[in-house]
């Protein structure tokens, strides 16, 4: 058995990781909470070169008025990498990615979080990608949850992010820059996931590239995982953040 889990790790053309992870390994992890002060919450998260800014203002009252509902408060999210954050510089102001990467972040936040307290008013979440090496959206969605948390909004789970990858035939999790541009045998696949971290639903899955449904099951379960070691680095911080302010 072992024999042929071996043989199949072979066939791939991508046996080693570039960096010199093992396949299931994440980047060095960090994370702070409450790194700007006028904000009602922030955060920021760090996987290897990718780091992610997230800044919480609001429940306030949602303008222009027609937009309103009378039911429930609503959650926006706007997410764009600073122009210095890659090697070529990145255009300021929206793009059709970072509009997608945007409502993404909104369905996935929204599922966890309960605004029916704050009718008529909007939560802004702003991510901002000061560095990018691959994985911003959900290092984005990681910062973002612990920015709502911070800011008191009543939440019913945290969210944990993570993108998984398959280059050739060799499923990885947090991928890098590098494995994304992999392009021999089968290529790169890139699967952003995030975790809900009590009931374990996912509330964002996304698949750029071709994968089978058993390697896709596959890499879920990788991902739910490293969401296990990615929500104890967020709980960590929250809790310091919590001492910080009390003391
Ligand atoms: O960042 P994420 O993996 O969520 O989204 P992507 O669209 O798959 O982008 C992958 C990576 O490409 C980013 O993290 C950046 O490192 C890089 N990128 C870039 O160099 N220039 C852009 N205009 C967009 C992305």
């Amino acid at each position: 058995m072992k024999e042929k889990i071996m043989a199949k790790k072979t066939d791939s053309l991508y046996a080693k990781r570039t960096d010199g992870r093992t396949f299931d390994e994440l980047r060095p992890l960090k994370a702070k909470v409450g790194i700007v002060p006028s904000a009602d919450g922030s955060a920021m998260f760090e996987t290897g070169g990718t780091r992610a800014i997230a800044v919480v203002r609001g429940p306030r009252t949602l303008h222009p008025q027609h937009m309103q509902n009378p039911r429930t408060g609503i959650l926006r999210v706007n997410y764009g990498m600073m122009p210095f954050s890659v090697w070529e510089r990145i255009r300021p102001g929206p793009s059709r990615r970072s509009e997608e990467i945007s409502k993404v972040s909104e369905w996935a936040l929204s599922s966890v979080i309960d605004l029916s307290g704050f009718p008529n008013t909007v939560v802004d979440v702003f991510i901002q990608i000061p560095q990018a090496d691959a994985g911003t959206r959900v290092a984005g969605l990681n910062a973002a949850a612990m920015a709502l948390a911070h800011a008191g909004i009543p939440m019913k789970e945290m969210i944990s992010a993570i993108a998984c990858g398959k280059m050739d035939k060799t499923l990885v999790v947090d991928v890098n820059k590098d494995e994304e541009d992999f392009s021999e045998g089968e290529g790169a696949t890139d699967i952003p996931m995030a975790f809900t971290s009590r009931t374990k639903n996912l509330a964002l899955l996304q698949l750029d590239g071709k994968i089978s449904p058993e390697e896709l099951k596959r890499a879920i379960e990788m991902g739910k995982k490293a969401c296990e070691e990615i929500l104890k680095v967020q709980i960590k911080a929250l809790k310091e953040v919590k001492g910080e302010e009390n003391e």
